[in-house]
């Protein structure tokens, strides 16, 4: 349900006064938009202004941040769950990852395939929380969903997962030929955000990695999104649909009326050898179409076998010491940066 607020309220909730509100509205181009205006002054819609405030940096509450390349196996993953490591592990943070993909690559990184077996056949997955929004069932249940203190390094602490399931690729092909006014939910981009509303801001970071597409599914991972990061191999297909990501997405944020930034692309599998990857990496630090991240992570055997769950102790075991581990923690550090200031 939709609440209001005036500006004084916006000042209690931020911990201020009426005054300093009144010089953000006119300072920041991105303060939300009022959307009544009565005697009584200027009415804002409250979930808008909590994002505004958090995005920046006014009041605490989870950094949300979604993965996305049209393409499939340009790293999105390795990269989710690289950055959720280190966030988680090195520096402390608090940090949910949500598996959108139907690949559920990330739930089996991150939990092995054992667990997540068990995970489904008891339908503590997405894929219950997706059905229960096409059939009007009541039957997912985060509680149990949620998966707390996740990884198989011993060194990441604060780490939990809501992990997907396999059964969501038919899901998927559902949810994408149903007409919107079908679903029982009154908003078919908010199945998610409904879902994690109680405890989102209970964490510092929350990553989602999303499927290879911008069908319904990525769209409720980018209605919670303060921002999204492209990963994608500096090569022709790989790099091929950004622009039109960045529109789509831009189109979106249009419609629901909130800022979703593109933090940036990154950089993944880089062959040093390779003169197309050369000549798209200059392309792509032109930032033409977004920011590319300073941090690049080259092709390299150990990061490719970080997807097999098995008990390690230290991040830079895990991710390996020929500078991989260093670039995951110069990534983090840039990421930081850009949603903490
Ligand atoms: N830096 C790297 N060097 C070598 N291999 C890598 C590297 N990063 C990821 N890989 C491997 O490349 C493959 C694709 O990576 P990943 O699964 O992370 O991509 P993705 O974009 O999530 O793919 P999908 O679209 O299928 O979800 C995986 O086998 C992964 O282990
Ligand atoms: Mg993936």
């Amino acid at each position: 349900m939709q609440e209001f607020v005036g500006l004084s309220e916006i000042a209690v909730i931020a911990e201020t006064s009426t005054q300093t509100v009144n010089n953000w509205k006119r300072r920041y181009k991105d303060f939300p938009k009022p959307i009544a205006q009565v005697k009584a002054g200027e009415f804002y819609d409250k979930e808008q202004v909590i994002n505004w405030l958090k995005r920046r940096g006014k009041i605490m509450g989870a950094k949300t941040i979604a993965f996305i390349n049209l393409k499939g196996g340009v790293a999105k993953t390795t990269t989710t769950v690289g950055l959720a490591t280190l966030l988680a592990g090195t520096y402390g943070k608090k940090v949910l990852v949500i598996d959108l993909d139907p690949q559920t690559n990330c739930t089996t990184m991150l939990i092995g395939e054992e667990k997540w077996q068990d995970l489904n056949r008891e339908g503590h997955t997405l894929y219950t929380l997706f059905k229960d929004a096409l059939s009007e069932t009541d039957d997912f249940d985060i509680v149990a969903a949620l998966q707390k203190n996740v990884s198989n390094i011993r060194d990441v602490k604060n780490l939990d997962l809501i992990p997907s399931s396999l059964d969501m690729v038919d899901l998927q092909d559902k949810i994408a030929s149903i007409p919107q006014g079908q679903f029982y939910s009154n908003n078919p981009t908010e199945i998610i955000k409904r879902a994690v509303r109680d405890f989102k801001n209970d964490y510092d970071y929350v990553l989602i990695d999303c499927p290879p597409n911008m069908g319904l599914i990525t769209l409720n991972g980018l209605r919670i999104a303060d921002g999204y990061i492209i990963p994608t191999i500096p090569d022709v297909l790989s790099t091929y649909g950004i622009p039109q990501i960045i529109n789509r997405v831009s189109k979106f944020s249009d419609t629901i009326g909130e800022h979703i930034e593109c933090l940036g692309i990154v950089a993944t599998k880089v062959r040093m050898q390779s003169t197309l990857h050369s000549r798209t990496l200059v392309e792509l630090e032109k930032g033409n179409d977004a920011p590319l991240f300073e941090t690049i992570f080259y092709e390299n055997n150990q990061m490719g076998e970080a997807a097999e769950y098995q008990a390690i102790n230290t991040l830079r075991q895990k991710w390996g010491y020929q500078g991989q581990y260093d670039r995951l923690e110069s990534f983090a550090r840039e990421v930081m940066t850009k949603m903490e200031g």
